[in-house]
């Protein structure tokens, strides 16, 4: 079927036979369809959604539009989480050496920050040496020595999809739950994994502002999964306020050092403890949650998830010395603290002004090719509910060598996504939901 006629048809609401799909996506990615009928395609899809017939043959092109990895001579289940995004959001940087820790194969491919949301490869990046480009034959041999290997997505990993969301991101056709479901799964199932655990942010701070639509997101990504006979497992966590305390790569590691060192944020350490015992359940390493816990929990108490990071980070080429002593890490030479103006209580943090500071400070980038400096960011001192005097620190700025606005400016954005009052402020769950992806309770 002609592009036009496949275009034609979804504008006017009906269901596409699979190999129009099929061939659709192939002729794009070879150039052989033009940018400007795939975004009227989009935009279709955009206003008309997917059959589920449909979108499990969206994913499935996506999938094959490029090299789909065999892992199925490294022993054991490979299981991988994904994060939608957020501020803060350093999970990933303690789960993959702690379900290596506890025996699950996590073969990890990862995405670079953009806008106000981090991303873990430039975090890892931030380990003196780390290196996050390597060749296939060298990730299969990591990830069956140490249990975990962390990379980026290379060109022949999902290429229509790599393709396709740059042009989404240019026509207003992001925000589509299955156009985001099949980008998604493809780039993931592309991995070789078995089983995924994926941790849908929701709150001001996250691509999904509020639970219904996360939730359908969630259930649309664990559905398409199953159908291609992988586990799949869905979380709702908050991202109203930053995970943790510090935001910006190289703080980010530290933070995430803390963690394994059994220090840390609590609000870190409980998401992380939970998505982790997730993976050993479907990893089928753990009867069940409450042992995956207990499990996980004894890999940050005794130190061998700490020890599990140093060795996959060596493996990568990373500094193990700078995780052991993380003043070894960039370090910002300039920093100054965000005084309160008013005494009370934090009402709110809001994770996406907090995210669009780190980014002026140079920790993020507005544009894929634009370079991040490892050392930018902030570390939040007060968060919801916590008391706070008149002058009191609410973070403290590290500035980049080059900053994209004024320390001032940034300095009157955090002041900006504080709101302090006189109500004490109840903890919310930071756990809003789990859809269970058959590993059980
Ligand atoms: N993240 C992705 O990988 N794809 C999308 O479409 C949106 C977020």
């Amino acid at each position: 079927m002609r592009a036009y006629e496949v275009i034609r048809r979804k504008r006017d609401g009906q269901v596409l036979p699979a190999q129009a799909i099929a061939e659709l996506v192939a002729d794009y990615t070879q150039g052989r369809v033009p940018d400007y009928q795939m975004a009227a395609f989009c935009m279709a899809v955009f206003f008309r959604g997917l059959s589920e017939a449909e979108l499990n043959e969206l994913t499935a092109a996506m999938l094959h539009s490029g090299d789909v990895l065999d892992l199925s001579d490294v022993p054991g289940v490979k299981v991988d989480k994904h994060s939608t995004g957020g501020v803060g959001d350093k999970v990933s940087l303690a789960l993959a050496p702690l379900a290596a820790a506890c025996g699950v194969k996590v073969p990890m491919v990862s995405g670079r920050g953009l806008g106000h949301t981090g991303g873990t490869l430039d975090k890892l990046e931030a380990i003196p040496g780390f290196r996050v480009d390597l060749p296939v034959a060298r990730f299969r041999e990591i990830l069956a020595s140490t249990g975990a290997c962390l990379i980026g997505q290379t060109v022949r990993i999902a290429p229509a999809d790599r393709k396709l969301y740059a042009l989404r991101d240019l026509t207003a056709t992001v925000e589509s739950i299955p156009l985001i479901a099949a980008s998604i799964l493809s780039k993931k199932l592309a991995e070789g994994i078995d089983a995924l655990v994926l941790d849908v942010k929701v709150g001001s701070g996250a691509f999904m502002k509020g639970s219904g639509e996360a939730r359908r997101l969630a259930e649309t990504i664990a559905s398409i999964g199953r159908g291609m006979g992988k586990k799949v497992s869905a979380f709702l966590t908050d991202m109203d306020q930053p995970l943790g305390r510090a935001v910006g790569n190289a703080l980010e590691v530290k933070e995430a050092v803390d963690l394994l060192r059994d220090e840390g944020p609590k609000d870190l350490r409980e998401v992380t403890v939970e998505l982790t015992a997730e993976m050993l359940v479907l990893g089928r390493v753990a009867a069940d949650r409450d042992e995956a816990r207990r499990r996980v929990l004894a890999a940050i108490g005794d130190g061998r998830g700490f020890l599990k990071l140093c060795e996959i980070a060596e493996a990568q080429g990373g500094d193990p010395d700078a995780l052991a002593d993380p003043s070894l890490l960039p370090r910002a030479a300039v920093t100054r603290p965000v005084l309160s103006e008013e005494a009370g209580v934090v009402q709110a943090l809001d994770a996406e002004a907090i995210g669009l500071a780190a980014m002026a400070l140079g920790a993020g980038r507005s544009r894929l090719e634009d370079r991040v400096d490892p050392a930018a960011g902030l570390v939040v001192h007060k968060k919801v509910g916590d008391p706070v005097e008149r002058r009191e620190p609410l973070a403290t700025l590290h500035l980049g060598e080059v900053t994209l606005e004024p320390p001032d400016t940034v300095e009157m954005r955090v002041r900006g996504a504080y709101q302090i009052g006189r109500e004490l402020v109840p903890p919310e769950p930071l756990v809003r939901e789990r859809l269970d992806g058959g590993g059980g309770t």
